[in-house]
């Protein structure tokens, strides 16, 4: 028996949650999954109504689930920001989800580029770090200091920071920080994955040419841990892979990426790989509790129209089965999925005619069909 934790979260967030629960529900009265679920009421209606968040009772209810499932975050009405990073990354950073994997596979015939060939990239996006500590600030002529605080499970820390200067401007800055433990422990983790699937190398993207203080410390710790796990290393600056990941996506594999160059690739990925709206990810603790969600976000162009694509909410079920133990039923979601692409059931973004219902249901059957 599974215990699930479902946040569907605002805009097509509950649409598409709603398609990844009757899935869950057909593998319950099919294939005798044993599952229960409990639905968290965390977003932007309940924020706008009385300025809640997360809860620290929500906190310590959620992570003793054995998963969550969460759908998107987001409102035009509320700043930018706001929800996103008092939910989302609020929930990463809390559960310790350090590691945000992010397949990025040709679903042919939805693949944009020239030539058929296959590709099957495992992104791997270190998912507490980096330019997402939320530390900076402004720092205006009558104050030149800003104290900031952030906290991890692998540390807190307060930085004082202090500004001379002659000019009488206004400046606001944003910290990237990387902690030797944090990339050692994302290095493990990214070294062991390549392995497990018979790679003897992975790709490290960063911009050590620039940003050179916080790659230049995250490219020695990862040649350190290459050495130490026997494999190969392979670097490549982050403008190069978006060229890259357009021009000869098949050559990568798994491809480890810091956080905020991970993102903007993910969203590059999923397109290139067939659409945003297919594009699942999961944001996983190795030793705690894990969140399984699509790569995109609570689409309010198109929220409350029954039109959005489920197949991403589907697959980051699938993922989330395949951690669970249960790569069986992992398969047969990704088969139904992959069935419906072949008989054409999609959504408009892939251009199909069929609603979100119909795809669900078309995902169910097929999926059924052994
Ligand atoms: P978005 O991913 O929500 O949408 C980008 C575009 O893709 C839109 O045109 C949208 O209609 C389309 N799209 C996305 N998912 C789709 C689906 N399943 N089916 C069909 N079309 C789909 O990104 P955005 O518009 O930049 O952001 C909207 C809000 O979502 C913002 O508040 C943003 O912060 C938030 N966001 C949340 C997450 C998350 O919860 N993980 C991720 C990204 C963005
Ligand atoms: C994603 C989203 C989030 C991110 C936002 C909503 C905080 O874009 O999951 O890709 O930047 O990680
Ligand atoms: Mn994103």
């Amino acid at each position: 028996m599974f215990r699930i934790a479902v946040i569907p979260g605002d805009g097509i967030g509950p649409e598409v949650v709603g398609s990844a629960i009757e899935v869950l529900n057909a593998l319950e009265e099919n294939f005798g999954l044993r599952f229960e679920t409990e639905r968290f009421d965390i977003g932007s209606e309940r924020y706008l109504k009385n300025g809640t968040l997360v809860t620290e009772e929500e906190f310590l209810s959620l992570e003793a689930y054995d998963t969550i499932l969460f759908g998107a975050i987001g409102d035009p009405r509320v700043q930018p920001g706001v929800l996103e990073k008092g939910v989302l990354l609020a929930m990463r950073a809390r559960f310790d989800q350090y590691i945000n994997l992010r397949p990025c596979r040709s679903w042919h015939p939805f693949v944009p580029l020239k030539g058929d060939a296959d590709f099957d990239i495992h992104f791997i996006r270190e998912n507490t770090e980096d330019f997402y500590m939320g530390a900076g600030g402004r720092l205006s002529p009558d104050a030149r200091k800003a104290t900031l605080s952030v906290e991890r499970r692998l540390y807190r820390a307060d930085i004082d920071v202090t500004m001379t200067t002659g000019s009488d401007d206004e400046f606001a800055f944003e910290m990237g920080l990387l902690s030797r433990k944090g990339v050692e422990r994302f290095a493990d983790y990214v070294f062991r994955f390549a392995a497990a699937r018979g790679e003897d190398r992975i790709t490290l993207v960063d911009k050590a040419n620039v940003c050179s203080s916080i790659y230049g410390f995250q490219r020695e710790l990862f040649q350190a841990k290459a050495e130490e796990h026997g494999m190969g290393l392979d670097f490549m600056f982050v403008d190069a892979m978006a060229m890259a990941l357009v021009r000869n996506p098949w050559d990568y594999h798994t491809v480890a990426v810091p956080n905020l160059f991970g993102d903007i690739l993910t969203d590059l990925g999923a397109q290139v790989s067939g659409g945003l709206g297919l594009a699942a990810s999961g944001n996983i603790n190795p030793e705690g509790v894990s969140m399984f969600e699509p790569v995109h976000g609570s689409a309010p162009d198109i929220a409350g129209k029954g039109i959005a694509n489920p197949f991403a909410a589907i697959l980051a079920t699938a993922m989330m089965l395949e951690q669970l133990g249960r790569s069986d039923l992992s398969e047969t979601v990704t088969l139904g999925v992959r069935r419906s692409m072949d008989d054409g059931i999609t959504t408009g973004d892939m251009g199909g005619s069929a609603n979100t219902a119909t795809v669900t249901k078309a995902v169910i059957d097929r999926m059924l069909d052994r």
